[in-house]
């Protein structure tokens, strides 16, 4: 299949160019009319396999499903807006208790908003207010949104901050990347971040009295679907534990079932202060929340809120799509494990086959190949992964980039075995056409 790029969606793109403000897509000429399940469809009835999940927010399938669309829609008939944030309604209080429901002992309060930078301004703010502490630690290559103060914990790139700042009271420490580590041993990659946070930033730059929180994504997202050695993350939880540093999970993109747990930070072992979650928790509808421990008491009066926050088609989306997760959760898992075998297995193949695939990666389904010019050098291969993205695209396969050269491979948990192979077909021919050609 070749997919055609027909007048209309010429038109469509040069009018948003003219128009809309402030976004770079680049990747591929996609204007989206529809999409179900594994699919989408474009305006010219060009029919895709999905891999991208629009941007971790389909993890039960392109749409939502039938469950979600039927209550959104009964939803909007009785009221939309309930101004949550001066009269009381049960629908968000009742999503509350069943997100608290799947979380750790001990977390008792959920804050709602509409997208995860949001949630995570409010984690910022909460750990400032209960610690009554001032400085922030967050880690190169992360990514928690692009309002101010989730932008200075933001390093993912400098076009994201150039001529913004400055961020003040924040601090960036590095975060194990164990393909471009100068060790051998992941271990030693661990440890040396540990110990520059520990004898470094903690010991000469910024007291442990003085800092409120340390920012992480268990599997760093938009910085390239690195994912940090346990070891890593169990070290930050005792340093956090011991100097009465606030741990916050981003949960954003990596939570929700993706790496086949409700949240990822669990596949390390390790528990957060305050957890963040947006993007699949509304099914397709914008929602937010920051679930905190209950020992961490709630906020001062005031000291957040929002107008849209309990957005009640959004609670609605949100709670159908929770139920349904509780209902399917063993077979959530199960789906995970079987399709990250699949993936990583192909991609380890296609690894040893060319030569401009440097390293492939994946907890759950948050799985990812990173694109190099040559395997010795390591040298990123930009526009390698520009060029298998585009293929890919004109075969019927979505893909997004992330990181410097890398892709991410994160098709919707219930995508079907056959389409899964259909996908990373069309991605390994794509390689293979872009390999030969260098
Ligand atoms: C880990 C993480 N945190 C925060 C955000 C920001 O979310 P939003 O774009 O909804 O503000 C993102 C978005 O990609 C993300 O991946």
């Amino acid at each position: 299949m070749k997919v055609r790029i027909t007048g209309k969606i010429k038109n469509i793109i040069s009018r948003d160019r003219k128009v809309i403000s402030a976004i770079a897509r680049e990747p591929y000429p996609l204007v989206v009319a529809k999409g179900s399940g594994d699919h989408v469809w474009d305006i010219a009835g060009n029919k895709f396999i999905d891999f991208t999940t629009f941007i971790s927010v389909y993890n039960f399938g392109v749409n939502g499903n039938a469950e979600i669309r039927r209550v959104v829609k009964n939803q909007v008939d009785k009221l939309m807006h309930p101004a949550f944030l001066d009269f009381y309604s049960e629908a968000p209080v009742k999503l509350a208790e069943g997100i608290i429901s799947m979380m750790p002992h001990g977390f008792g309060k959920v804050f709602f908003s509409n997208s995860g930078t949001e949630a995570i301004e409010d984690a910022i703010k909460i750990s400032k207010l209960a610690t009554k502490k001032s400085y922030i630690m967050a880690f190169y290559n992360a990514f928690h949104g692009r309002t101010i103060g989730s932008l200075g914990l933001t390093s993912t790139k400098i076009s994201n901050r150039e001529h913004i700042g400055p961020f003040p009271n924040v601090v960036h420490a590095m975060y194990p990347n164990v393909y471009r580590s100068k060790y051998d041993d992941p271990e030693e990659e661990s440890k040396a971040c540990i110990e520059h946070i520990e004898k470094n930033i903690l010991a000469k730059e910024y007291s442990p009295k003085e800092v409120a929180a340390i920012f992480i994504e268990p599997v760093q997202g938009e910085g390239g679907y690195v994912i940090p050695p346990k070891s890593f993350v169990r070290e930050l939880r005792r340093i956090t534990s011991e100097n009465n540093i606030l741990l916050v999970s981003d949960e954003i993109q990596s939570g929700y079932m993706r790496t086949g747990k409700f949240l990822a930070l669990d596949n390390f072992g390790v528990t957060a202060d305050i957890y963040t979650m947006a993007k699949s928790l509304g099914g397709g509808m914008p929602i937010a929340a920051t679930i905190t421990k209950s020992a961490l008491g709630d906020p001062q009066l005031g000291a957040h809120g929002g107008t849209f926050g309990g957005n009640l088609v959004s609670v609605a989306a949100a709670t159908a799509s929770l139920n349904y997760l509780k209902r399917n959760k063993k077979a959530l898992e199960k789906m995970v494990r079987e399709k990250n075998k699949i993936i990583m297995k192909r991609l380890n193949q296609i690894k040893t086959r060319y030569e401009i695939v440097g390293d492939v990666r994946g907890l759950g389904l948050m799985t990812a190949a990173e694109f190099v010019k040559s395997k010795k050098t390591k040298e990123p291969g930009v526009k390698e992964r520009e060029e298998v993205i585009g293929e890919c695209f004109n075969n019927g396969l979505l893909l997004l980039g992330c990181g410097t050269s890398t892709i991410r491979i994160i098709p919707p948990i219930t995508v079907s075995k056959e389409n899964l192979e259909k996908g990373l077909d069309i991605f390994e021919d794509a390689i293979k056409l872009v390999n030969s050609r260098h």
